[in-house]
């Protein structure tokens, strides 16, 4: 069995973090959305993995992630020249995946399930095709299954207006080699893409034998900034182990679940868990209260904060109102007038979102 992420497309919907950088790569509790799909994919064995990349951010997802040697992987990285659809990608990753089965992972989801389960039970049944489902609110914005009784999938349709079901296809499918035929019987889509739920639709008619579960834990769609908020609260709340490293002066007060990286200096702050702090990081005079995640090399000076991301090097001064469910991007600097200021001065990018409330 071998795996394949796709961490290639394009990270309109997050804009404008990712304008620099990729989706994939965007932190949730420290840690980049992608490595929690690699790390799940090995807990269930498999260590084979091909990860596609485009053009523009595959080199930041290949650097950073490296060989797979820190996950136990062996990651081979393959470059999808457009992003032409999930199954286009699949034909992209062809010559990785051989006649292998494969699961196929979409690198932007959060999805806490025990894959290896899954697993079991696409070989124990001679699937062709595993997807995973989970009821949501907004079906239309997602692929939608209906399926019968006993999880066999009848039909899917990719963001319908008029949605069959509640059940939104989870980014994860497990697959034998047969997708690849079914992906050379397709056609691209109205919105030009080659859809992985065109290629199972046409297993299903093909009356290959397609079956859907349903996750039982949490899956955390991190599209949009509240989504990534979320997310970094729910990781927070349930894979936050405590860990002190850094240099705490006698003056703070680190209260409940907290983490901080090496490197990092705290004074005369107070820290209220769930909080995660990365390394190199600068603290001083801070509240930092729960569900706030701080990346490394970020400086923090009389700063009060809650609820938010911090993303790697950014810079935060004396801001004398709390901030609160807010994302703040990598190398961006917030700085308030001693007194009470006269007027705003900005240097704001495009796509950026400010709420003064
Ligand atoms: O999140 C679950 C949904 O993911 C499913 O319910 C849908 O059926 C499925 O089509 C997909 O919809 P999205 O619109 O969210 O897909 P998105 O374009 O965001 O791509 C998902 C991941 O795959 C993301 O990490 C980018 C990557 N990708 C995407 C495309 C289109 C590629 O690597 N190559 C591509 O060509």
């Amino acid at each position: 069995m071998k795996a394949i992420i796709l961490s290639g497309g394009k990270g309109t919907r997050l804009r404008p973090l990712t304008h620099t950088g990729a989706k994939q790569l965007v932190p949730v509790a420290n840690k980049p959305i992608l490595w929690y799909g690699i790390e799940s994919i090995v807990e269930a064995g498999i260590t084979d993995i091909g990860i596609i990349i485009s053009p523009e951010t595959g080199e930041e997802v290949q650097a950073k992630t490296g060989d797979g040697g820190q996950f136990g992987a062996n990651i081979t990285y393959i470059l999808q020249e457009k992003p032409a659809g999930l199954a286009h990608a699949v034909k992209v990753a062809r010559s990785f995946l051989g006649d292998s089965p494969f699961v196929m992972y979409l690198g932007d989801n959060l999805v806490q399930s025990e894959l290896a389960l899954f697993l079991e039970q696409f070989a124990t049944r001679s699937l062709d095709a595993l997807t995973l489902l989970c009821p949501v609110p907004n079906p239309s914005a997602f692929g939608v299954a209906k399926i019968d009784a006993d999880g066999k999938l009848l039909q899917l349709v990719e963001k319908p207006k008029d949605p069959p079901s509640n059940l939104a296809l989870v980014g994860i499918y497990i697959f034998t080699p047969m997708i690849h035929d079914a992906i050379a019987a397709i056609q691209p889509s109205a919105r030009g893409e080659l859809e992985i739920t065109d290629a199972i639709q046409t297993l299903i008619n093909w009356q290959k034998p397609v079956e859907a579960r349903q996750i039982r834990g949490w899956w955390l769609d991190t599209g949009k900034k509240d989504d990534l908020l979320e997310a970094n609260r729910v990781i927070l709340d349930t894979c936050l182990e405590t860990s002190i490293q850094g240099d705490i002066d006698a003056e703070s007060q680190i209260i409940g679940r907290v983490q901080i990286g090496e490197g990092s200096k705290v004074l005369n702050c107070t820290i209220r868990g769930p909080v995660t702090i990365g390394k190199n990081c600068y603290l001083e005079n801070c509240f930092i209260g729960p569900y706030s995640s701080v990346a490394d090399e970020v400086t923090l000076i009389e700063t009060d904060l809650e609820h938010s991301v911090i993303l790697k090097g950014a810079k935060i001064e004396g801001i004398h109102k709390r901030i609160v469910d807010s994302v703040i991007g990598q190398r961006a600097h917030l700085k308030e007038a001693p007194r009470r200021p006269k007027a705003f001065r900005f240097m704001i990018g495009d796509d950026c979102q400010i709420e003064v409330v």
